[in-house]
C-alpha cells in the first residue's frame, strides 16, 4: 500500500511544489512507482511537469466534483517516469460545490484508496491555506 505525503505550509511561496516535483522525480529515479497529485488551482506543479493545461480534459477538480473516474484522471509523465493528477484553475471554484456536501472532507482520501495500492508513494502538493 503505497504512503501517501502531503506537501503543506500556510504560508505561499516557501517551496512546496519545488519539494513536491524534485521528491517525486527523486523517488521514481531510485526506482519507485510515484503519484504526484496536484491540489493547488495555481497548478504550478502541472506546470513544472510539462503538461500542457489547456489540452486537459479531467483534473483534479473532477475528482472533487465526483464528475469522473480517478484513473481517468491520472496523465503520465514519461521525462521523468512520474503520474500526476494534474490541477487547473477550476480548482478554485469547488469550494461552493462542496458547502452542502455530507463527506467533503473525505472526497480525496477516498479517490486515493481505489489506486493507492498500485504506487508506493503518493505526494500532494497543497495550495498555501490549511
Ligand atoms: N530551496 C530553495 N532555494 C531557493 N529557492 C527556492 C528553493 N525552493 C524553492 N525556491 C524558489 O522559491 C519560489 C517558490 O517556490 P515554490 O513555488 O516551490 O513555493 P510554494 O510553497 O509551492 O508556493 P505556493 O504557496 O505559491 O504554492 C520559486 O521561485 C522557487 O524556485
Ligand atoms: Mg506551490
Amino acid at each position: 500500500m503505497g504512503k501517501i505525503l502531503s506537501i503543506s505550509n500556510q504560508k505561499g511561496g516557501v517551496g512546496k511544489t519545488t519539494t513536491s516535483v524534485n521528491l517525486a522525480s527523486s523517488l521514481s529515479y531510485l526506482g519507485k512507482k510515484v503519484l504526484l497529485v496536484d491540489v493547488d488551482h495555481q497548478a504550478n506543479a502541472t506546470t513544472y511537469m510539462g503538461i500542457n493545461r489547456a489540452n486537459l480534459i479531467y483534473t483534479v477538480a473532477d475528482i472533487f466534483n465526483e464528475t469522473a473516474d480517478i484513473r481517468d484522471i491520472i496523465k503520465r509523465v514519461e521525462s521523468v517516469n512520474v503520474d500526476i493528477i494534474p490541477a487547473r484553475y477550476e480548482l478554485g471554484n469547488i469550494e461552493n460545490n462542496l458547502i452542502s456536501h455530507d463527506n467533503k472532507d473525505f472526497i480525496l482520501s477516498n479517490a486515493l484508496e481505489d489506486i493507492r495500492d498500485e504506487y508506493d508513494f503518493i505526494l500532494i502538493d497543497c495550495p498555501p491555506s490549511l
